[in-house]
C-alpha cells in the first residue's frame, strides 16, 4: 500500500511503499541505513543484506544523496527514532539518480546556502521552519474566522503610501507612478467600514537599505482592522491572537520544534494577557540602565531587547510620541503629543512583531495631518471619504509573519523564515 511518512504510524506491522529522496546514508558490508524524506517527514530505512535481493542491497549501498526512489518495507515501532518508526526495507526502485548534490552533510557557509536556497529548503531544519510557518498561517485563519473576521485582499499595486515614502518601491503603472504596497492598512480601513471586522494576509514591500537580521525587502503581513474598537480593545485581540498562534504551534508542531532544538518552555509561557509599558516608562527604564536615549527618539534593536528581557512574554510598548509614528494614528485625548498605538515586542531579542494603533476618525484632524505630511488630495481623497461618510472609532494592527516565525522557531536570521528571501543584494534564486 502506498502511504507517506507522516501517515506511517497507521501501518505498524504492514508492508507499505513510499516515494522518497535519500537525505543521507550509512552502510557497512552487511547493513545500510537510509535516511529518507518525502516532504511529509523523515524516517530511517534499514536494508539488511541477508534479507533482500543482491541488486537491492547493491543499489542501497551505491545510491547518491538526493536520488529519488520508491521504497517498500515493513513498518516497525522504534522509540529511539524521532518520528517513532522505522522501515525494514524489502525492495527499492530508483526513480532518478541525483548527480553530485552540492549541499553535503558537512557544514556550509551562509552565502553558499543562500545561493542554493532552492535545494537548501529540503534540509531537515528548513523543512521544520516551513512547516511551522504553515501552522502559523493555518492558526491565523482559524483564529480570525472564529472571531467573526472577514478575509479581505487589499491591492499590491497602489498610488499612495501608508508608512511614509522613504522605503517605497517605485514602478510605472502605464503612464502613472505606482508603488508596491508597504501595508494594506488604508484599504483595510475602507473594508472595515463595509464589513466590520476584517483581516488581510499578503506580501508587502519595503526598499529597506538596512541589512539586519530582522529586515526583508519582501515580507508577509497579517493586518486586522476593526470598526467600533478602541486601542485597548485592539490590544486584547492582539494578545489573544499571538497566544493562539503560539499554542497552536506547540500543539501541532512538536516534531518540528524538536528538530529545531527550540526551548519550548519559553513558548509555553506565552499566554494572554501580555504586559504593557508606556513609551515614557520605557525611556525612563532605559536611561536608568545607562542607554543613551532621549524622549522623542525611536527605539533601536538594543533598546527593544533590553525592554523585552524584563519579561517572559511579549510586551506592548504603548503611547509613542506622535512625531515618530505614522500620520493616521489617533492622538491620546488626554495628551496630544503621544498617540494611541502599541508595538508588540517579542521575547528573547526578536524585536517588534506587531505595530498597531487606533486610527484618526476626525475629518478636521486628518486634514491637518495631510497638510503636515504633504499628502496629496488626489491620491488620498478616498481615504478622507471614510471620515466624511459615517466615521467611527476604529483600530487595527499588522503582524510581520517572518519575524513571528523567527521568534517561534528560534532562528538567528529572518532569511530562514521565508521560502525565497528577498534581501538587500539578493534576488537569486
Ligand atoms: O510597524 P509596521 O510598519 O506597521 C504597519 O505597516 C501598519 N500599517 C500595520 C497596521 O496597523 N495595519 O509593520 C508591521 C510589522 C512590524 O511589526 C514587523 O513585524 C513587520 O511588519 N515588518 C517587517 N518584517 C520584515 N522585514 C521588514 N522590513 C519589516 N518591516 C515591518
Ligand atoms: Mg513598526
Amino acid at each position: 500500500m502506498k502511504t507517506t511518512i507522516a501517515q506511517i504510524g497507521k501501518h505498524v506491522g504492514e508492508t507499505v511503499t513510499i516515494g522518497a529522496w535519500l537525505a543521507n546514508k550509512r552502510s557497512s558490508g552487511k547493513i545500510a541505513f537510509l535516511q529518507l524524506r518525502d516532504g511529509t517527514g523523515f524516517i530511517q530505512g534499514v536494508v539488511v543484506k541477508a534479507e533482500v535481493a543482491e541488486d537491492i542491497f547493491a543499489l542501497a549501498k551505491e545510491m547518491t544523496q538526493e536520488s529519488s526512489l520508491f521504497v517498500t518495507g515493513t513498518v516497525r515501532e522504534d522509540d529511539r527514532a524521532p518520528s517513532g518508526y522505522e522501515l525494514t526495507v524489502t525492495s527499492l526502485e530508483l526513480i532518478s539518480e541525483a548527480k553530485d548534490y552540492p549541499i553535503t552533510p558537512k557544514e556550509h557557509g551562509t552565502e553558499f546556502l543562500m545561493d542554493h536556497r532552492h535545494l537548501w529548503l529540503r534540509s531537515k531544519r528548513q523543512h521544520a521552519i516551513m512547516r511551522v510557518r504553515n501552522e502559523i498561517i493555518r492558526a491565523t485563519y482559524e483564529f480570525f474566522h472564529k472571531e467573526g473576521f472577514v478575509k479581505v485582499d487589499p491591492p499590491i499595486l497602489t498610488g499612495s503610501s501608508a508608512e511614509g515614502t522613504t522605503n517605497l518601491f517605485h514602478t510605472k503603472y502605464f503612464d502613472e507612478d505606482a508603488y508596491l504596497s508597504q501595508s494594506g492598512q488604508l484599504y483595510m480601513e475602507a473594508a472595515a467600514m463595509a464589513l466590520g471586522k476584517v483581516f488581510s494576509f499578503g506580501p508587502t514591500f519595503r526598499a529597506e537599505k538596512s541589512k539586519t537580521r530582522r529586515h526583508l525587502i519582501e515580507f508577509w503581513m497579517i493586518e486586522p482592522e476593526m470598526a467600533f474598537m478602541d486601542h485597548e480593545e485592539s490590544l486584547e485581540v492582539q494578545e489573544n491572537y499571538v497566544s493562539y498562534v503560539v499554542q497552536s504551534v506547540l500543539e501541532n508542531c512538536r516534531l518540528e520544534l524538536k528538530a529545531l532544538d527550540r526551548d519550548v518552555s519559553r513558548l509555553e509561557k506565552v499566554q494572554a494577557p501580555f504586559p504593557r509599558i508606556t513609551y515614557d516608562e520605557a525611556v525612563e527604564l532605559l536611561k536608568k540602565e545607562g542607554h543613551e536615549i532621549q524622549w522623542g527618539e525611536d527605539f533601536g534593536a538594543p533598546h527593544e531587547t533590553a525592554i523585552a528581557e524584563k519579561y517572559d512574554k511579549p510586551v506592548f510598548i504603548t503611547h509613542y510620541p506622535a512625531e515618530i509614528k505614522a500620520f493616521y494614528m489617533k492622538p491620546d485625548p488626554e495628551r496630544s503629543d503621544v498617540v494611541l498605538c502599541a508595538d508588540l515586542i517579542a521575547p528573547e531579542g526578536y524585536g517588534e512583531i506587531i505595530g498597531g494603533s487606533q486610527r484618526i476618525d476626525d475629518e478636521e484632524l486628518l486634514k491637518q495631518r495631510y497638510e503636515e505630511h504633504n499628502l496629496s488630495d488626489d491620491a488620498y481623497k478616498w481615504y478622507m471619504d471614510l471620515r466624511t461618510y459615517g466615521t467611527v472609532p476604529h483600530s487595527g494592527f499588522g503582524l510581520g509573519l517572518e519575524r513571528t516565525v523567527g521568534w517561534i522557531c528560534g532562528t538567528e536570521h529572518v532569511r530562514e523564515t521565508i521560502p525565497f528571501p528577498r534581501l538587500l543584494n539578493r534576488l537569486y534564486p
